[in-house]
């Protein structure tokens, strides 16, 4: 699961720099055009990154505070411990991935939006918070961090999401998409 999710951010990390530079840089005026964050888009939409990347993460990393909520089996091995710790990194990429429009018919609108940034800012925030506590192998810590995460989501949802999905993408889960599974 959490393997197939980390290809789909490297691939969009890919297309990403080719986006941006069209090939190696060769000049001082290509490594400025290249950090120019405006000119940076994503081959994909924010609907698909939302589906994919973001949400399985984010079932990952509440998965720990409803263990010692529930009472269930926590994580213990180094690599369990190395998993959650990968989800985060990847909660982290993908505050700010969020914050590059892609193929969606929005994306560039929300993206211009300064409250957008603002809450993709928090994703990344509470991603880098559940890091360290990763390391610090902190269970009962992330069900606060949870929450944070959760009212991060639910904030930016409330002031932007609309009723249909632009892509007629939805939460794996419970509404699968034709093609899938
Ligand atoms: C910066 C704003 C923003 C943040 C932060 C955000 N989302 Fe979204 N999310 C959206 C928007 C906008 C859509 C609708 C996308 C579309 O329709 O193209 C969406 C759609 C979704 C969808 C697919 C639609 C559905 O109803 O199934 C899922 C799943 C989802 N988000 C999960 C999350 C989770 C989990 C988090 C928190 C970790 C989160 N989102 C954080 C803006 C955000």
């Amino acid at each position: 699961m959490f393997q197939r999710n980390y290809k789909i951010v490297l691939a969009s990390c890919v297309g990403l720099a080719l986006a941006a530079c069209g090939g190696p840089p060769s000049s001082p005026t290509s490594d400025a055009a290249s950090t120019d964050a405006a000119a940076l888009t994503l081959p994909v939409s924010l609907n698909e990154m939302m589906v994919g990347p973001v949400d399985e993460a984010t079932y990952a990393l509440f998965d720990v505070g409803n263990a010692v909520r529930n009472n269930t089996q926590l994580p213990s091995t180094d690599a369990e411990w190395r998993e959650v710790r990968d989800n985060a990194l990847q909660m982290i990429a993908m505050g700010k991935i969020l914050q590059i429009p892609g193929t969606g018919p929005v994306d560039a609108q929300w993206t211009a939006a300064p409250s957008w940034k603002a809450w993709s800012e928090r994703l990344s925030a509470v991603g880098l918070e559940m890091l360290q506590l990763a390391r610090e192998r902190n269970t009962v810590a992330f069900i606060d961090a949870g929450d944070q995460l959760l009212a991060a989501c639910e904030g930016c949802h409330r002031e932007f999401k609309p009723e249909i999905p632009t892509m007629n993408t939805y939460r794996r889960s419970s509404f699968p998409t034709p093609g899938e599974q």
